[in-house]
């Protein structure tokens, strides 16, 4: 990596998943939305011999995702992030996105949206073993994406109108493995396959939805549903359920855990979202107004 000229920084959004969670590792739809939290990494010229690592993200596979990204030694590698690890925020697509940029920014070369995703992926193996590839796909590509993986790998995706309903997250406070949850639901195959294929239905109605700008009181009983269908395929748990029940019962239209489940947070459409955080903030329940990511370079690169 001596042809740097650092120090480089790289940075990239979290994600929550509108709809179609797990589903999507079958080849289903489903709809992200980057958010406003980051993860950012910055890369500077170290003494010769392994990385030296300054992580706010701790975690046992870090130096393993590391690796992937930057084989050469000689670098002080220092990661800040605003995403916790295992709440369905898409802190390990953030990070795979943040070190490729930050590698291409020490570099001095451009990166796209169509390597960032293609390399992103031998990161996200690390942490997740058989991803989809959307997490790591909308924090490259920000704001609201439709994304579809066929068995064979053909990805589809194209960006969607960012959606304008007020969307409140309430953390549960406890972390969730993705690869112990996608491997979970991939041993209860196929006896779940039926709710798979109605949760990659109700994807597509979302992104129907959404393009047509539909009001939060259309979209959000789909929401309800996809939670339904999520417990079904076993990756919800009594906390996540009275944590959508608290929220619909303080004003959300609708309320779905988002990402691989067993812990993380969950999601809740409300037209008050005023009511819903003040509930929450009695509750002592963590919760925030979710503030979207605008679009990066919106996958430049790729034929959506
Ligand atoms: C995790 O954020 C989303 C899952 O669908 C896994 C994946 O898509 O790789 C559970």
């Amino acid at each position: 990596m001596s042809e740097g000229r650092g120090p480089a920084v790289g940075s990239a959004p979290g994600k929550l998943i509108l709809a179609g969670e797990h589903a999507v590792v079958y080849g289903h739809d489903a709809v992200a939305l980057a958010i406003d939290r980051r993860t950012t990494v910055r890369l500077q010229a170290g003494p010769p011999g392994p990385l030296q690592v300054e992580s706010a993200i701790a975690d046992a596979r870090l130096r393993a995702a590391l690796a992937v990204a930057l084989p050469e030694g000689g670098l002080q590698v220092r990661i800040e992030t605003e995403l916790p690890v295992g709440r369905g925020l898409g802190s390990s697509g953030a990070l795979a996105v943040a070190l490729l940029r930050a590698r291409a920014a020490w570099r001095g070369a451009p990166v796209g949206f169509a390597q960032l995703h293609a390399e992103g992926f031998a990161i996200e193996r690390v942490f997740h073993g058989t991803p989809s590839g959307l997490d790591h796909a909308v924090s490259a590509a920000g704001g609201a994406l439709r994304y579809r993986r066929s068995p064979g790998g053909a990805v589809e995706l194209a960006p969607l109108p960012t959606p304008a309903w007020p969307i409140v997250v309430l953390d549960s406070g406890r972390a969730g493995d993705t690869g112990a949850m996608v491997a979970g639901v991939r041993a209860r195959r196929p006896a779940i396959d039926g709710a798979l294929d109605q949760i990659g239905a109700l994807s597509a109605t979302f992104i129907e939805a959404l393009r047509r700008r539909a009001a939060l009181a259309e979209v959000a009983p789909l929401l309800n549903e996809n939670h339904r269908l999520l417990r079904e395929i076993g990756v919800s748990d009594d906390n996540l359920d009275e944590i959508v029940a608290f929220a619909l019962r303080h004003g959300a239209a609708g309320a779905k855990l988002a990402g691989a489940g067993g812990g993380g947070v969950v999601i809740a459409l409300c037209a008050e979202p005023a009511r819903l955080l003040a509930a929450a903030a009695a509750a002592g329940l963590p919760a925030w107004a979710a503030p979207i990511a605008a679009p990066a370079d919106p996958l430049e690169g790729t034929s959506p």
